[in-house]
């Protein structure tokens, strides 16, 4: 045949594949997601999450250790805490000796600013509803997510979380204003320095399932007052637009996956780094198939996080960090 564009001599051998790779992963990319629980001696597998684990403030340390040797740059910290901790309010979020900022305080004691501290600052780990937020009565005598007073206790939860040494808040509610408010009460006391990852396209989804198992959570019922829609992409542009205007440092989508058409849309009219987190959903997918035999679990993993830098994610929150950038290391 008389061709004169002929794609396939690029991809003849490894190293011409490489060279010509637009997309790479590097360990700086990943943030690794990790789990403190209070009131445990040993650390505690996840069921629906075999591999990761509710740790010890002991065992988390070791965990971050690990990250950290692996080459990874950021950890991401949810805080599990007793049943008999929890309330109304999720007050246990903003409690200094509360677990998420008993464990914060941990890491930073440990590794100072070797490794970037990002606390998860939402409430429903800690209330006894299981919801984002407080709840109250609207005028139509349905029961809600009091939005406002949501975003007034974000504020006091991530003051803690700079106070116990966070470098960055990592609001997760879906509450509208969050980022306005946080941004203010960090700044009145001191914490000009402090960063905010907005999560600001978060879908309503069933790809959650495992996490729920993860933190234990109270919850009945769904969260679809407050996250977003899967069927809208639109709005995840004004979600973002309103989170970049309220001062939102690095912006999020999530889940990845089935998302990721939000994450170019995003990725193309941020002026802020973006990020995307493979949930816990995604992880618990490729483990359960991969125990079968039926994908290739390291190939369909590398693949998976490709497929979200190609998307246009700058940073990938995964459960899955420290064991990549150890294969990254080996030059897989
Ligand atoms: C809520 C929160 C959730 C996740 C992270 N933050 C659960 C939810 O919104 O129901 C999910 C993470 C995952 O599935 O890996 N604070």
């Amino acid at each position: 045949m008389d061709l004169v564009r002929r794609p396939r001599r690029l991809r003849t051998n490894p190293a011409m594949r490489d060279i010509i790779a637009e997309t790479r992963l590097h360990a700086e990319d990943l943030i690794q997601v990790l789990f403190v629980r209070d009131g445990i001696d040993h650390p505690t597998e996840i069921v629906s999450m075999p591999g990761q684990y509710q740790h010890t403030i002991e065992s988390l340390v070791e965990a971050v250790r690990s990250a950290v040797d692996a080459g990874v740059k950021c950890v991401d910290l949810f805080g599990v805490p007793r049943d008999e901790d929890k309330d109304s309010e999720g007050s246990a979020a903003w409690d200094p000796e509360g677990i998420l900022n008993r464990g914060i305080a941990a890491v930073r004691r440990e590794f100072g600013d070797q490794v970037v501290i990002m606390a998860d600052t939402c409430l429903d780990e800690f209330t006894d509803h299981g919801h984002c937020g407080p709840l109250t009565i609207d005028g139509t005598g349905e029961t809600v997510v009091d939005n406002d007073r949501s975003v007034h206790l974000y504020e006091r939860m991530a003051v803690s979380q700079a106070r116990a040494g966070a470098h960055v808040v990592s609001p997760s509610g879906m509450m509208d204003g969050q980022i306005a408010g946080i941004r203010q009460a960090l700044d009145e006391q001191g914490f000009q320095d402090v960063s905010i990852m907005a999560y600001s396209a978060k879908y309503a989804s069933g790809f959650f399932g495992p996490f729920r198992d993860a933190v234990g959570s109270s919850l009945q019922g769904d969260r679809k007052t407050y996250q977003q829609d899967p069927a809208n992409r639109r709005e995840s542009v004004l979600e973002t637009q309103l989170d970049l205007e309220e001062g939102a440092d690095m912006v999020m989508v999530k889940p990845a996956m089935a998302y990721l058409d939000v994450v170019r849309e995003v990725a193309d009219l941020s002026t802020v780094p973006v990020a995307v987190y493979q949930v816990s959903g995604e992880y618990a997918m490729i483990e359960a198939a991969a125990a079968n035999g039926w994908v290739e679990r390291e190939r369909i993993v590398l693949e998976a996080l490709t497929g979200m830098r190609r998307a246009g994610a700058d940073l990938i929150f995964t459960y899955y960090a420290t064991e990549v950038a150890h294969w990254l290391s080996q030059g897989k």
